[in-house]
């Protein structure tokens, strides 16, 4: 780790912290990904005292606030993403007085607290869907219920998970995006939008600082809900509909009148038409997943963050970058993939090299968190924990596994609980030896608790990279820097090198302020990122 001689980080409070109204512009937010962080009631599950045993680690790290999975009432086809009840939380977590506490918590501690809000399908166990199965027609009416094609359903649709994005009732179906446990709501219906306007009053009014909004472009389909000719290519008849857009105003308008931040989640076929979700009175930030698919390439990046310049920030929005979450792939076995036999983009499989990945991943994130916008981090990305690309077939629990036919692993591999400490039963986890995922034996290795303690390791590269960070201020100037493997630029007074390839580079420029590798002063390790402060 390098840091100038004697020098301490530039310690500059976040926007956040300073109380700003445009806080988020630049935060840092960390991703909870609940039942994986951290177990108080010895179930094997995580819950929300859990959490909040943890918010120094939180803070000590840097962070500015946290984004929680759902963790309404649920019966879990999709682990939480299937809610029953929008106005409570699930007992298994705490119920609501242990989110009281947590949020109260939070807020002392001067973390921001970001909720899911999933509005494109709830569970089949919602009230509104049990009426609807009991054949009440006012109440079908607030979801896609079609008759028939004979015995085939009423259009070709596909769920994302896979399989048929429909399921027969009676002489009717009703369609689901994801697993048959989420019906779709219809947004057409004047009755879901209110709905869901009190559902956010609700929490803001208990304090909630923000919403994540799950596949926010899905809410509107096209009217006549038509065939789609082109399986398995995007289906634009299923989602990025223009009537979304009237729903994000009036969203907005809420969230302005009490002073909260929405984030989408939203994959659209361009960068262009994510900028749209993007307009002033939309939302204030939206995912760029473009660098979520990219490899370890530094003509790939850099196309990508220009994109991303081009089209997002020219418009006066901000970009929210991110590497991971908590359904790709994990950056350490996506950036040290060495031979690629199949898998989408999201979650490329095959050969990895865990060493290298780790490397790789400590430098992807300190040119990530040097860019200009906010950064979401997720849970375990902070101590380069690769992806368990080995749980046994039993154990997953993914509806991608079972609705792919047991051909696409899905997502529980980085979402398996996180090691606090090297021993013990479940890594400090849980008091359980054994965790609704399982852990591998080598997770310990990756114990946070001993990265905490140890220079060098990639809990300290994250919390002294947030330190510094906001030290990198206004536009990027990209730096020229004589070889295809290594970028640079400038922003500020803040220099920020990534050499993709193997080989060190002269950089020759300014104080060294922090580095993901060793080197000797004045070069750049391979496969690494530095930062000059000139
Ligand atoms: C996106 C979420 O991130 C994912 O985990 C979930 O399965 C789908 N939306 C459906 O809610």
């Amino acid at each position: 780790m390098i840091r100038a001689e004697g020098e301490e980080p530039l310690r500059i409070p976040s926007g956040a912290l300073k109380g700003e109204p445009m806080w988020w512009r630049d935060a840092v937010i960390y991703q909870v990904y609940l039942r994986s962080f951290n177990d108080a009631d010895g179930d094997g599950v995580g819950d929300l005292d859990g959490l909040r045993a943890r918010l120094d680690h939180l803070t000590s790290l840097g962070v500015d606030g946290i984004w929680l999975n759902p963790c309404y009432p649920s019966p879990g086809a999709d682990h939480g993403y299937d809610v029953a009840d929008y106005t409570d939380i699930d007992a298994r977590y705490g119920g609501l007085p242990a989110f009281d506490r947590l949020l109260a918590d939070a807020h002392d501690h001067g973390l921001k607290v970001f909720m899911d809000l999933v509005p494109n399908h709830c569970s089949v166990e919602h009230p509104w869907f049990r009426q609807a199965l009991a054949g009440d027609p006012a109440a079908r009416e607030r979801f896609v219920f079609r008759p028939g094609r004979g015995d085939e359903p009423p259009n070709n649709w596909q769920s994302v998970f896979g399989g048929p994005a429909w399921t027969r009732v009676d002489d009717q179906w009703y369609l689901h995006s994801f697993d048959p446990g989420q019906p779709d709501f219809n947004w057409r219906n004047p009755e879901v939008g209110d709905y869901f306007e009190d559902v956010l009053r609700f929490w803001f009014d208990r304090g909630v600082d923000g919403f994540r909004i799950d596949v926010v472009h899905m809410l509107f389909k096209h009217p006549d809900l038509p065939d789609w000719p082109h399986h398995p290519e995007y289906n634009i008849l299923a989602q990025n509909q223009p009537e979304v857009h009237e729903v994000l105003r009036r969203w907005r308008k809420l969230a302005d009148a009490h002073g909260r931040t929405l984030v989408g989640e939203i994959w659209v076929p361009t960068v262009g038409d994510l900028a749209l979700y993007l307009r002033p009175d939309e939302l204030q930030q939206a995912f760029y997943f473009d660098l979520l698919v990219c490899p370890w390439d530094a003509a790939r990046f850099r196309a990508s963050i220009d994109r991303g310049l081009e089209e997002i920030v020219s418009t006066g929005a901000v970009i929210t970058w991110t590497l991971a979450n908590h359904d790709v792939h994990r950056t350490v076995s996506r950036f040290g993939l060495v031979t690629r036999t199949g898998g989408p983009d999201t979650r490329p499989r095959g050969v990895v090299d865990v060493e290298l990945g780790v490397r790789r991943a400590r430098a992807a994130a300190m040119l990530v968190l040097a860019l200009p916008g906010s950064v979401y981090l997720y849970q375990g990305e902070e101590i380069g924990l690769p992806e368990v690309l080995d749980l046994p077939d039993e154990a997953r629990q993914d509806p991608t596994w079972f609705r792919s036919g047991g051909t696409e692993h899905g997502r529980d591999g980085c979402r398996v609980p996180l090691p606090w400490t090297a021993e013990g039963p479940s890594f400090g986890f849980s008091s359980a030896e054994e965790t609704w995922l399982p852990q591998p034996s080598w997770f310990g290795e990756f114990a946070i608790e001993d990265q905490i303690e140890q220079d060098g390791s990639t809990w300290r590269l994250h919390r002294d990279a947030l330190l510094a960070r906001p030290g990198f201020q206004g536009p990027l100037e990209w730096l020229p820097t004589g070889r295809e493997d290594v970028l640079a630029f400038r922003r500020g007074s803040m220099v920020c090198v990534t050499v993709f390839g193997d080989e060190p580079y002269r950089a020759g420029r300014g104080v060294p302020v922090l580095a993901s590798e060793d080197a000797p002063p004045g070069t750049v390790a391979g496969g690494s990122t530095a930062w000059f402060h000139e």
